[in-house]
């Protein structure tokens, strides 16, 4: 069960199980706004009017997994995340929360390894720390994954990626604060990571990014360059100076160079994805 179908990376794992050859596994998404298209076959929608179907749906269908994918930062959302979490625990089934490194955001001048407990600043990281802290508190089978910013495209809306482009595509100046430093791996290879560690019912927190990291500023130049637009059309703005380089370690130890990437790789990933294949600068007649 895959709570945000609509969301990006909800539906690039619904795409890639429903894909698989799973036999007999049923796969449902929840619907909340944005009912996406083109998903396999097998996979069935559900759509929800509020907060409080979500639970209802978890005991009625039974899921083996739960997977978070939701946004929403507000006290029903802390309540689902402790209802679901509750169901799973008596259901023995598996959840498994999309956090972010945000939830690291409060450390200074520290490594964001796996083992670092929740202590954020921003409002989003406070959250994502609390449904953290509740899993560790209540128990059950759970897996916490924590990651940069991921990069990559989806058919049903526009990502960061597409959005960026487009804006470079139009002739904008895209201004962007300094010293973001992230390491951002692709979001296709985040959701097979995902799914390994949920087939191996690996439990506890797990970091997915990059073995490297780079500013925002320096990151997105590149990325308008791969895609042959002028990187001085990346301006700038206001310093910041944020340690969002999510150190992955446990991947690594699980399954070796498997899901091992630079984010040069990740670059070469947007530049060749064929979904963003429109947004190359057309050359020059
Ligand atoms: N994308 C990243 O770079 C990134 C990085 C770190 C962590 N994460 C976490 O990973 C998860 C998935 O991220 P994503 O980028 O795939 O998500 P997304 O595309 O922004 O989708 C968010 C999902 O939450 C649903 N939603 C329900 N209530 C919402 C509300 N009040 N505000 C906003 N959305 C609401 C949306 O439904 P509708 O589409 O129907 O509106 C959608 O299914 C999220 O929990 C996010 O915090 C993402």
């Amino acid at each position: 069960m895959v709570l945000g179908a609509g969301s990006w990376l909800g539906y690039l794992l619904l795409a890639q199980e429903g894909a698989a050859d799973m036999g007999e596994t049923h796969l449902l998404g929840t619907v909340h706004h944005q009912r996406p298209e083109g998903l396999p076959g097998k996979v069935v929608l559900h759509q929800i009017e509020h907060r409080g179907e979500v639970g209802r749906l978890a005991e009625e269908y039974q899921p083996t997994v739960l997977v978070n994918f939701l946004r929403g930062e507000e006290a029903e959302d802390l309540a689902m995340h402790e209802e679901l979490s509750a169901i799973c625990r008596r259901q023995h089934a598996w959840y498994v929360l999309a956090s972010s490194v945000l939830a690291l955001d409060g450390y200074q001048g520290a490594e964001l390894t796996e083992d670092r407990p929740p202590r954020s600043s921003s409002p989003y990281g406070i959250f994502k720390g609390r449904c953290e802290t509740h899993l560790a508190r209540a128990g059950g089978d759970w897996l916490v994954l924590r990651f940069a910013s991921v990069q990559g495209w989806v058919p049903h809306k526009p990502t960061r990626n597409e959005k960026f482009l487009r804006r470079l595509a139009a002739g904008e100046k895209v201004v962007v604060d300094l010293g973001i430093r992230q390491n951002r791996l692709a979001a296709d290879l985040l959701v097979e990571a995902l799914r390994q560690l949920v087939k191996d019912r690996v439990r506890g927190v797990v970091h997915l990014g990059t073995t490297d990291a780079s500013d925002e500023l320096d990151f997105l130049r590149e990325e308008a360059a791969a895609f042959g637009w002028d990187p001085a059309q990346v301006v700038p703005g206001a310093p910041r100076h944020v340690n969002l380089d999510c150190r992955p370690e446990r991947i690594f130890q699980l399954y070796g160079d498997r899901f091992r990437r630079r984010e040069a790789d990740t670059q070469t990933f947007l530049a060749r994805h064929p979904g963003l294949q429109r947004w190359h600068k057309p050359p020059s007649t």
